[in-house]
């Protein structure tokens, strides 16, 4: 356990480092001290590609009052990240002085191209050749401080249908998918109301609350579609992004609360809930909302904003207590059923109900490393026309919770947890005094 998440809290740090955002249009106001570059976005572009770019309110101070700023070492410039690499080795071995003058990097604009005493410039640069670049603010003049306002807008052409298209090369299908795993949610969602209404007299509470979750995650999914696709089509999501928060928000508690009453048994087992159990809910509600604060600033800022770094560390590590808060109520339960077991001589009833929770127990750990680690694993080693190939896997494996969630806590009008003959009891009594002389 506790090397998994060592493990996990790594990958995670590192692969969060790394990890890109969607790109759209972006506008940031900068101030160059001594930074000598300034990543501003990353973008994904096909063969018919385009960034256009505006700054404004351009502003020089030397507060070493040095000599003129020499403007040709001072511009935009697009990298690949494999580029970026070799660009540093050039520097670094002397064979060139500024980032902005490797034949490595396109320049998209050098300031000694500003008309004189402007203060302000637009270009729109096409880009040809399909791979993924970033945008990147180059000040080779060590004692220089450049301010400015900067607003780029970066999307590709279909030459096709003649749109356009504001959504990296590797993200453009995310409005089908998320759209597509919405249907699949409306109809387990309606599943799950058949079920419920078939077998209304072993109805639970905790069976309506699974409703509630599964319609909280459909409307968060069709949000995100909603937000996906005007910003594919318009560059920008009309609202739909703070809609998505709030459900992102609302799906993230009640399936945290969810795994939590399931853990304790609450309704199905006992109709309360312990102290300590009401402990953890009061750890995990609050975290939750610092770790969606945390995913706004992360997605509103982009993959370079100013306190992005922070921000995912916070995330990371606000996700990580709630993911292992969770998974103590389903540990007190096992080694409560364990002694029950023991002492209360249906060991039959106990022992099945030991197995559920154990089960869930490794579904709930699978669940959760596979969608914070595999799924970070899996956006870096994909080339970038793939994103969205992690998208689908972490939809995936959720479906796959939610569905094993609701398959395994389902009303049974036969509960199995109370018909069981002797012959049943007597084999369960050994099995426990098996699993006890080996410590299972
Ligand atoms: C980008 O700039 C070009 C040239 O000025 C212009 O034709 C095009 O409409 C601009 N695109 C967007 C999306 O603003």
């Amino acid at each position: 356990m506790a090397a998994l998440y060592n493990s996990s809290l790594f990958s995670l740090v590192f692969l969060l480092l790394i990890a890109t955002a969607i790109a759209e249009i972006r506008s940031t106001q900068i101030r160059s001290g001594s930074r000598s570059t300034i990543p501003f976005d990353e973008f994904g572009y096909t063969h018919f590609g385009r960034l256009n770019l505006t700054v404004t309110d351009i502003s020089f101070s030397n507060p070493k009052s040095g000599p003129e700023p020499v403007l040709s070492e001072l511009g935009f410039f697009l990298v690949t990240r494999e580029a970026w690499q070799h660009v540093l080795e050039q520097l670094q071995d002397g064979d060139i002085r500024c980032t902005l003058h490797s034949d490595l990097v396109k320049r998209v604009f050098t300031f000694d191209q500003l008309q004189p005493s402007a203060r302000q410039f637009t270009t729109s640069f096409s880009v040809s050749d399909a791979n993924q670049f970033t945008l990147v603010f180059a000040n080779c003049m060590p004692n220089l401080v450049v301010s400015m306002n900067v607003h780029s807008v970066m999307y590709n052409f279909n030459p096709k249908s003649g749109q356009l298209d504001f959504l990296s090369a590797g993200k453009t299908a995310l409005p089908a998918i998320y759209y597509l795993f919405f249907v699949v949610y409306v109809l387990m969602g309606a599943f799950w109301v058949f079920a419920l209404y078939k077998k209304r007299l072993s109805v639970y509470g905790i069976h309506f609350f699974m409703l509630a979750v599964v319609i909280l995650k459909a409307l968060n999914l069709l949000c995100e579609a909603e937000d996906k696709s005007y910003i594919k089509k318009t560059g920008t999501a009309h609202g739909w992004d703070v809609l998505f928060y709030i459900f992102s928000f609302l799906k993230g508690i009640t399936l945290f609360t969810l795994i939590v009453l399931i853990g304790t048994g609450w309704s199905f087992l006992k109709p309360y809930l312990q102290d300590k159990e009401k402990k953890v809910l009061m750890i995990v509600i609050p975290l939750q909302v610092v770790a969606n604060l945390a995913q706004v600033v992360i997605d509103e800022t982009g993959p370079f904003g100013e306190n992005s770094y922070t921000w995912k560390q916070v995330f990371l590590l606000v996700d990580i207590v709630c993911c292992c808060a969770v998974l103590f109520p389903i540990v007190w339960s096992i080694k409560n059923l364990r002694e029950a077991a023991k002492t209360d001589g249906k060991a039959a009833v106990n022992l099945m109900k030991l197995t559920l929770f154990r089960q869930y127990y490794v579904i709930v750990i699978c669940y959760i490393y596979f969608t914070r680690v595999v799924v970070y694993a899996l956006e870096t080693i994909t080339s970038y026309r793939y994103q969205w190939t992690s998208v689908v896997a972490a939809e995936a494996a959720t479906l796959a919770f939610y569905a094993f969630t609701g398959y395994n806590f389902r009303p049974k009008a036969h509960n199995p947890y109370f018909a069981i003959d002797d012959e049943e009891e007597e084999a369960a009594s050994e099995a426990l005094k098996l699993e006890d002389e080996f410590e299972l």
